[in-house]
């Protein structure tokens, strides 16, 4: 019998490529999007490829009636549920300070109020089965703070926290809990990022050199797939780690130094990184 997989936020980017993927190497697969009409191409596409084998569902993981039901749906198609890929997941960009906190708690909706909706239905039946592995797409945000992204690295902070949790909870249940962290990836992410930033701005300097890096960080990041064949190897392991960096080799060494430096050294390597270590000392207004 073949596995199956459900993968949150699977319209684009990272969650799309998994979907493929593991669409391509014969898993079954169901896909979520807040959209099905919006992205009725995407879901004729999926068909036309894969036939039977994978299927969109419309889920806003925001909302519980909206999870009630895609959830549902998601079990109609596949019968069980063998992987569910955490994926859902937007930025914000902006200082801590002018960002309104309204959307710092929408943020947490759906990067971490919106992942405990959909686990907590799906949990109950991977617990009655006692297998299942649980993926959560986290971020190397999620190690490190990133400035202003604040909102954002509390979220992956967040999730790394409910994981380590969880992973102790369902142990003697056979369920499996990790968490994959890619760093920067080409996707629509930073397209989607909502952005809080005005020219006037105390930040407006860092603010806009942050982005600026940020930007041409992404034009050489690697695709989506890249996760997603990491991903692909990962759900066929016996044993998983609890957590994977999916990186650029820089990236990877990185963050395998940061566990060994200081925290005001790591500061420092995530200001350079960024372009914003300069002794810029914003005028007070
Ligand atoms: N790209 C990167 O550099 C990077 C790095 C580290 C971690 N990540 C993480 O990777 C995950 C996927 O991001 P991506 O880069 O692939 O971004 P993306 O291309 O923008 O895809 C985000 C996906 O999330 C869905 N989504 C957004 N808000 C939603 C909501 N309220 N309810 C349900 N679905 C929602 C979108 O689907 P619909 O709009 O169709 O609903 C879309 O399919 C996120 O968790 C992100 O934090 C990305």
């Amino acid at each position: 019998m073949p596995k199956c997989v459900f993968v949150t936020g699977a319209s684009s980017g990272i969650g799309l490529a998994i979907l493929n993927d593991l669409a391509g190497k014969g898993f079954r697969v169901v896909g979520s999007t807040r959209s099905l009409l919006r992205n009725c191409n995407l879901v004729q596409d999926l068909k036309a490829q894969y036939g039977d084998c994978a299927q969109f569902v419309e889920m806003d993981v925001d909302d519980d009636v909206s999870v009630e039901g895609g959830v549902k749906k998601a079990y109609e198609f596949l019968g069980d549920i063998d992987f569910l890929i955490c994926n859902t997941g937007r930025g914000s960009l902006g200082s801590l300070e002018e960002h309104p906190l309204e959307e710092g708690r929408k943020l947490f909706e759906t990067n971490v109020f919106g992942t405990l909706r959909v686990l907590k239905k799906i949990i109950p039946n991977m617990r009655k089965r006692r297998s299942g592995t649980i993926i959560f797409v986290g971020s190397i945000g999620g190690l490190v703070g990133i400035p202003f992204q604040s909102h954002y690295s509390a979220t992956k902070f967040a999730i790394e926290a409910y994981a380590e949790c969880l992973r102790q909870e369902l142990r003697s249940f056979g369920i499996k809990v990790s968490v994959v962290r890619p760093g920067d990836i080409k996707t629509k992410f930073n397209e989607s990022t909502k952005k809080y930033e005005s020219p006037n701005s105390p930040y407006a300097n860092n603010l806009s050199k942050f982005w600026e890096s940020t930007l041409e960080i992404e034009k050489h990041a690697p695709e989506a797939s890249f996760v997603s064949r990491k991903i692909g190897k990962i759900i066929k392991k016996a044993t998983i780690k609890e957590g994977y960096v999916v990186a650029d080799w820089k990236t990877l060494l990185a963050m395998k130094i940061n566990r060994l430096i200081p925290q005001n050294v790591k500061e420092k390597l995530v200001r350079r990184y960024y372009g914003i270590d300069g002794d810029d000392k914003p005028e007070v207004c």
